[in-house]
């Protein structure tokens, strides 16, 4: 990889000067309440700290014991960990399975006939799913999949909406060896298709539509014009949700309750090596198609049980609700598998945060009694501008603990969490974490840590946080650099799908022995982390990565269009907007049309997630004396200021003129 300049801002870009110097002068810190403190899992600095030491100094001990205190294995693992950069094998010899941890152990305990999910519809409609129930529907699913030819090692791809089918999709595979791979509802039919055919998915398994914001999704509609070109997909199974006519194609299809009708409901869960695949998740990279990050069993199960537990602080009573989609790693990780694992009772929301109207999730809390409350900021900016009066209709007192993850929180969006949602009452854990991290990395613990508005604070058990410069050597204390993580861990993920090579490029290549996590980040003077951004070419719009490279392919696979760059522009709803700069081939003009042709074009290759903000036509684009796009230029430009810095790798400084004074 490039070496590349990195400046790195005090603070998130979308804080204020004002806000920044305010936090840097104040150091404000809110510590948890002595209340919480004595009921938390973990309630003290102390207890914190030796157990944060001997994770980083003993990690093989520390690991080895809480595999054995927190799974529940059918043989005994032989060897915590082998590790040979950059590929890690944990808890070797050990075989588990995954489902079976989620399900089958709470049954026979107190938490039999407890709610594993209470399920709200957009519509309204309201299911709860004990733990005996949720474990009966998941082995009559899972024998209704090997019924239909499926097998341990093969690969089932799930397009499902939020809906407790999606978890025992996810968990039945998990049962069986089967390795699902969750592809989120608002992705397009091509989106399906290179996904598929990536990890040649034998089964697809969908629904007739899902609800958002009061209209039906055609999830069976793109599942239908993916698979025109999926040459490895023998059968599609297809839940009932919305009702609509759907195509059917005979002898593919089949409806889940008809594949389900009669089948028996008893299943021995098969214990797998600890190392067996459990998902391949897709997202995306700064370069090409979108990476395969592979997580495998014991160990992804390990890190989001202990997180839960630590992080979520979670208890008995506790009702959880965490909004992300399961089609995200927060939905893997945080709905289904760390709070199944915990035994917990998971809250999972169906739809829209704004349908009917903007409190739909305030009058979730308040309906459930839900107790901990997992969001992104972007949705938090979101409540913010639709008004505090939507969230004061509530009372919200059953909250005790909030969550915030996917992109830096600002501290305004923070303070505004801590007041109008959690009364000032409850801890906020501001978690930092990936797709290819599995669990959460860096965290507050809530009975802890004192938290600051705006910084994810200290890293969890076994994780070294490191921030370096170019040359590899440790930034002081202040000053920004690029975040890497020093140690293996046993959530992390162990390749790309079916590309190893890129797997070691991506993440071990930046500096040797380390993983690289594509962040920039400081120290801050009392050791707490600030997270600001990505410093690829990755693109966070609402808490979710875009790749940039993505957006351009789909651009460049339209008939007008010659050459494409896309770059973020800082935007106070969405934490980045898409901006992109085309240049057309001969022959085709520019138009307010052709801008929203381009735009639908784009939603229509990825998803109405990556729509474009901004088209902007070009003659042709920045670029180096050696042909590469300056994305930094383009930056300056889409965000309206005055190009600065060196441009003298500039080929042609006419081309910016141009640019700008488009602007004016
Ligand atoms: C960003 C989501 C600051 C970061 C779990 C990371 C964050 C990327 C935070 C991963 C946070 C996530 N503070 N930045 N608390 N959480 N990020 O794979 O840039 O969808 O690298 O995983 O989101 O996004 P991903």
């Amino acid at each position: 990889m490039p070496a590349r300049n990195i400046s790195i801002p005090n603070q998130p870009s979308n804080v204020t000067n004002q806000t920044i110097t305010s936090v840097s002068r104040e150091h404000r810190k809110f510590r948890p309440s002595a209340e919480f403190q004595r009921q938390a899992n973990l309630g003290s600095y102390a207890a914190y700290k030796r157990l944060y030491a001997e994770s980083v100094n003993t990690p093989n001990k520390f690991w080895g014991r809480q595999a054995k205190e927190l799974l529940t294995w059918q043989k005994p693992f032989k060897k915590v960990l082998d590790w040979k950069l950059p590929h890690a094998k944990w808890f070797l010899g050990g075989q588990l399975n995954v489902a079976a941890n989620c399900l089958d152990r709470h049954l026979g305990t107190a938490r039999e006939n407890k709610a594993a999910i209470i399920f709200e519809g957009e519509p309204g409609d309201v299911r709860t799913i004990t733990y005996k129930q949720l474990h009966r529907e998941v082995c009559q699913f899972a024998n209704a999949l090997t019924a239909l030819g499926l097998a341990k090692g093969d690969r089932a791809a799930i397009y499902l909406p939020m809906v407790p089918e999606a978890a025992v999709a996810m968990l039945a595979c998990a049962r069986l060896g089967v390795i699902h791979t969750v592809i989120f509802g608002g992705f397009s039919s091509e989106a399906i298709k290179d996904r598929v055919n990536d990890c040649q998915a034998k089964l697809v398994i969908t629904a007739d539509g899902g609800w958002r914001r009061g209209k039906i999704i055609d999830l069976k509609t793109n599942v239908d014009r993916a698979l025109a070109g999926t040459p490895t997909v023998e059968h599609v199974v297809v839940l009932k949700r919305t009702g609509q006519p759907v195509a059917f194609s005979e002898g593919r299809d089949r409806w889940w309750h008809d594949l389900v009708a009669g089948v028996s409901a008893e299943h021995k869960a098969k214990g797998h090596d600890s190392e067996h695949p459990l998902f391949i998740l897709y997202t995306s990279g700064s370069t090409g198609k979108p990476k395969g990050v592979l997580h495998t069993s014991a160990g992804y199960l390990l890190g989001t049980t202990i997180t839960t537990k630590y992080v979520f602080d979670l208890k008995e009573t506790d009702i959880y609700f965490c909004t992300a989609d399961i089609g995200w790693i927060t939905g893997h990780s945080y709905v289904v598998y760390g709070p199944l694992a915990n035994g917990a009772t998971v809250l999972m929301y169906e739809g829209a945060p704004n349908h009917p109207e903007p409190d739909r999730f305030w009058d979730i809390i308040d309906r459930h009694g839900v107790t901990i409350f997992y969001t992104a900021p972007t949705a938090i900016r979101a409540f913010m501008r639709w008004g505090d009066d939507y969230v004061k209709k509530h009372s919200l007192k059953s909250l005790r603990l909030l969550g915030s993850v996917g992109e830096p929180i600002n501290p305004e969006a923070w303070m505004w969490y801590h007041t109008l949602i959690g009364k000032k009452r409850c801890p906020i854990v501001d978690t930092w974490w990936q797709t290819e991290t599995g669990a959460i990395m860096v965290t507050p613990l809530p009975g802890v840590t004192a938290t600051t508005p705006g910084s994810c604070t200290l890293p969890f058990f076994g994780v070294v946080p490191k921030i370096l410069d170019e040359q590899g050597k440790e930034v002081p204390r202040g000053g920004g650099g690029k975040l890497f993580l020093k140690n293996p861990w046993p959530s992390m993920l162990r390749t790309l799908w079916g590309d190893d090579e890129r797997y070691k490029k991506q993440y071990w290549s930046e500096l040797p022995g380390y993983y690289f996590a594509g962040d920039g980040a400081r120290f801050d003077e009392d050791g707490y982390l600030w997270v600001v951004g990505r410093i690829d070419d990755v693109l966070n719009v609402s808490g979710h990565r875009i790749g940039t490279a993505e957006v351009e392919s789909a651009l460049v696979s339209h008939p007008s269009v010659a050459e494409a760059a896309v770059v973020g522009r800082p935007d106070e709803l969405k934490g980045q907007a898409l901006v992109v700069f085309v240049t057309l081939k001969n022959g085709f003009a520019a138009s307010p049309q052709h801008k929203e042709e381009l735009r639908a074009h784009v939603a229509k290759e990825i998803g109405s997630l990556a729509r474009p903000d901004d088209v902007r036509f070009a003659a042709a684009l920045p670029k180096t004396r050696s042909g590469k796009i300056m994305r930094r230029i383009l930056k300056e430009i889409a965000a309206g200021g005055t190009v600065k810095g060196d441009t003298t790798t500039l080929e042609d400084f006419n081309v910016v003129a141009a640019l700008q004074s488009q602007e004016e």
